[in-house]
């Protein structure tokens, strides 16, 4: 089979935080992967970067001993992953001092795409982008990828907008949320924009709900610290779920070009209701079978921080006036599953005998595990014995549909190659965080003015019971979260 794979040019790649969690599970396996497939040039260079001394041979060892830990492929190709590791260069750099940023700028080349990611804390963000433009290292062809948290609230993401566009313009700085990379969302612009079925349907009158739920099995072991700061909100829906929100919700784009698109996804931010605290539900896992509880995991036994979520949001434009879209998500609970439910109106009159259970049409789009789409229908039961109704399922699954070759990338893997190829359509623009925010922050503040506490929940389930009434008070149902 030929591959559809397109090499990137030579690049110059540095890694800031390159000991750190994310650049050995993620970015440097990512890399790694698109080298392996051949759209990751020989002739590039990872730099990577950090505070303590380490001879480059340490630094090489440390990245072949994470590719072999996160990577099934660095375990299978042991020749690729030598070749790989040709490409990998260290630099010690302090981010915020003098140290290190002459040699770093003798390590690049003149001509070459460079691209510094900053897989650091967001106080960093500052000082690294200024130290890049002040040593000459920062050119007109770079790029400037930084990782989420982009702020705490509307006010430091001002903030570290600002530091940034002051050595950077907005079209060199790639934020990143991992979301965007995942095949599914993408295929959701797909889905909507080059077909003609679908888009009739993609309105107030005849989608009745939209549900949007990112369930998570494991708690937050580990993270306790950043992650009590933070809760559900700041963590995962700010970002992660108001970007799906944003690709369900928007209007075409007249161009397939990342102004366009993020144009009109700003424009579905802004149309947002606020939103009042009798549709929101929080909540916070409690301890089970020897199991610690949210507050244990947090190392807080009176953190107020929720490690669950769900919202009633209302889209106050044509297209989506009286459709809500109800957004859950949450950690340690019953299976590791995120999807996209549209649910369809039912048909205006009904010919046939009532059908017990019946949920109706709706277009699931699975992001995870098993990415793919299925269709409800009802249609009826085959066989004799009268006429009675049944629900079926249209499945594409993309594993099934599609060769492997083209089988769904991690979605590092394919937006550092986007940082490359200098295309922002799937990174978040500075006015579109800050949009993100001015909706977060007053909910936020609503509940901390009010003193609203989380409703604890068992680990395992579907979260608190009150996320449930969210849409039984109207005559909905979640789906049931599994695998
Ligand atoms: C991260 C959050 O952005 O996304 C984590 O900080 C969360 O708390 C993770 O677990 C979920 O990502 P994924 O790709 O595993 O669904």
């Amino acid at each position: 089979m030929v591959s559809r794979v397109i090499p990137v040019d030579a690049f110059d790649l540095v890694l800031f935080g390159a000991t750190g969690d994310l650049a050995r599970r993620k970015i440097l396996p990512g890399l790694f992967h698109r080298f392996v497939v051949g759209q990751m040039p020989q002739e590039a260079r990872i730099i990577g970067s950090a505070r303590s001394a380490m001879a480059r041979d340490a630094f090489v060892a440390l990245t072949r001993e994470s590719l072999l830990e996160f990577s099934p492929t660095a375990r299978e190709q042991g020749e690729a992953l030598e070749r790989f590791l040709e490409t990998i260069n260290y630099v010690q750099v302090d981010a915020s001092g003098e140290e290190g940023w002459q040699t770093l700028a003798k390590a690049l080349r003149a001509g070459t795409v460079r691209a510094f990611y900053l897989s650091v804390s967001p106080s960093l963000f500052g000082p690294i982008a200024r130290n890049l433009k002040e040593h000459g290292i920062a050119t007109d062809q770079s790029r400037i990828v930084v990782e989420k948290p982009f702020g705490h609230d509307l006010a430091s993401a001002r903030v570290l907008n600002a530091e940034l566009l002051q050595n950077f313009d907005e079209q060199q700085i790639f934020r990143i949320d991992h979301y965007l990379g995942k095949e599914t969302v993408q295929n959701l612009m797909a889905l909507r924009f080059a077909n003609s079925l679908w888009e009739p349907l993609w309105n107030a009158t005849h989608v009745d709900h939209v549900q949007i739920t990112v369930a998570e099995s494991l708690g937050v072991e580990g993270r306790g610290e950043y992650y009590d700061r933070s809760g559900a909100m700041r963590d995962m829906v700010q970002n992660h779920l108001m970007q799906l929100l944003c690709l369900i919700a928007m209007e075409p784009p007249s161009k397939f070009t990342s102004d366009s698109v993020r144009d009109e996804k700003v424009k579905v931010i802004e149309a947002l209701e606020p939103v009042a605290q009798s549709d929101i539900v929080r909540g916070q896992y409690r301890a089970r079978d020897g199991n610690g509880s949210y507050r244990d995991h947090a190392g807080d036994p009176n953190s107020t921080t929720e490690s669950f979520i769900a919202i009633k949001v209302n889209i106050g434009n044509w297209r989506w006036a009286g459709t809500p879209f109800y957004l859950r998500t949450g950690k340690k609970l019953r299976a590791r599953t995120s999807e996209i439910a549209i649910v369809f109106r039912d048909p205006p009159h009904m010919i046939f005998p009532k059908m017990e259970g019946r949920r109706g049409n709706a277009m699931i789009l699975r992001l995870q595990p098993d990415e793919g789409i299925t269709l409800r229908n009802t249609i009826k039961e085959p066989g004799p014995g009268g006429f009675r109704l049944a629900e079926v399922t249209m499945d594409m699954t993309f594993a099934d549909a599609l060769t492997q070759d083209a089988a769904p990338q991690d979605a590092y893997e394919r937006l550092i190659m986007d940082v490359i190829r200098g295309d922002q359509t799937l990174f978040m623009r500075g006015d579109e965080v800050e949009a993100a925010w001015a909706w977060t922050d007053p909910l936020i503040e609503g509940w901390q003015d009010a003193g609203l506490k989380p409703a604890p929940y068992d680990p395992g389930g579907s979260g608190p019971e009150d996320s449930l009434m969210l849409l039984h008070r109207e005559g909905r149902r979640w789906r049931e979260i599994e695998e």
